[in-house]
């Protein structure tokens, strides 16, 4: 099951891992349980007892440490067993692995592979409580391999089908007109004006805006979104350019796409809105339209996994729409190919 490894992964929202409660996750295949130590930091070590392989997760929390609940094995953060119940001495070989783990931007992120490269500020910025501003989260378990997932967010033009009601509100410039690319290291950035559309139904919006969609995907699985609105005119204005004006409203939002194995995926969103006047209560109503929106894209991503299990040795065909997803698979194909070579020594 070939996945990075040396790569964050969101592995939970904060707040889905609360105090004195273990968590269970799977990342790219590695069963990861999380729970907070006593001072509140979060913990990430394997999901297995040594003992007889019983889930970590279905143990307790005790201080730093926790407790497997079959036989009672006690772990350390480090992965240590500190306590086998009965018996005076620990014999080697009952430590688990440990895992790097940062919590930022509202996340859990998580570093399987080599600990010795993780380093906290190759943690994607994605900018969604930029300033201690609100915003709201959500998840969704995908029966699809993540990759379908990176694809359907790189190439926005599905906007104006599968949102066609929703998010597209009756643009067709989502696929219309051409975005700009600019590659990063690790990723790549988009960006497209939408002009003359209409905005999302929030109160005390503009009949019409020209919008700026810009976005930052990081491989395997990480994208910040800016959906920023502009009086009309402001795009041809700046000859479809980047705007230096202030939009009249921002709204962030980010994904966080991890795999479980190849045909499921946990995926993590949330929204804020950097730029808005309006009332707080537009929050909600923001995170319940992509909610709904996501759902769409959710029934379109599992009935194309259903499609290519039907047809494993087709080629997929790219169109102008698929240039950043075409780097984006070429850059975890070429990272997976370093990783297995170092694995292998070749
Ligand atoms: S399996 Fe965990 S203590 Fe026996
Ligand atoms: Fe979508």
């Amino acid at each position: 099951m070939p996945f990075i490894k040396n790569a964050w992964y969101v592995a939970a929202w904060g707040d889905e891992i609360e105090n004195g409660a273990p968590a269970g996750r799977v990342i790219a295949g590695q069963p990861v349980v999380l729970y907070r130590r006593a001072d509140g930091a979060v913990v990430a070590l394997e999901d297995r007892c040594s003992h007889r392989c019983a889930p970590l997760s279905k143990g307790r929390v005790e201080g730093d440490a926790v407790r497997c609940w079959y036989h009672g094995l006690l772990f350390g953060q480090d992965g240590a067993c500190l306590e086998m119940p009965g018996q005076d001495t620990i014999p080697p070989g009952f430590e688990i692995r440990h895992y790097p783990v940062v919590e930022a931007e509202g996340w859990v992120w998580v570093w399987l592979g080599d600990p010795a490269l993780a380093g906290e500020n190759r943690v994607p910025s994605c900018k969604l409580d930029e300033g201690g501003i609100p915003y709201r989260s959500g998840c969704l378990d995908y029966a699809a391999h993540y990759e379908l997932i990176n694809d359907n967010l790189c190439d926005l033009s599905h906007v104006a089908y599968v949102h066609e009601t929703t998010l597209a509100r009756d643009a067709t410039d989502w696929v219309q007109r051409k975005a700009d690319y600019t590659n990063i290291d690790d990723g790549v950035e988009v960006a497209r004006w939408i002009p003359g559309s209409q905005p999302l139904p929030l109160p005390g919006l503009p009949e019409r805006v020209d919008i700026r969609s810009s976005y930052t995907f990081y491989i395997p699985g990480v994208m910040s979104l800016l959906i920023a609105y502009y009086p009309l005119g402001t795009a041809e204005a700046v000859n479809y350019g980047s705007p230096e004006s202030t939009p009249i409203f921002a709204l962030r939002n980010v994904h966080g796409i991890t795999p479980v194995d190849e045909r499921s995926t946990r995926y993590h969103f949330g929204v804020s809105l950097p730029i808005y006047s309006g009332p707080a209560e537009a929050l909600d109503m923001a995170i319940g339209m992509v909610t709904h929106a996501f759902g769409e894209d959710k029934q379109t991503i599992e009935d194309q996994q259903r499609t290519l299990e039907m047809f494993p040795d087709v080629v997929l065909r790219n169109t102008i729409h698929d240039t950043a997803l075409m780097r984006v698979r070429r850059l975890i194909s070429n990272k997976l190919k370093k990783e297995q070579a170092e694995t292998s020594g070749v």
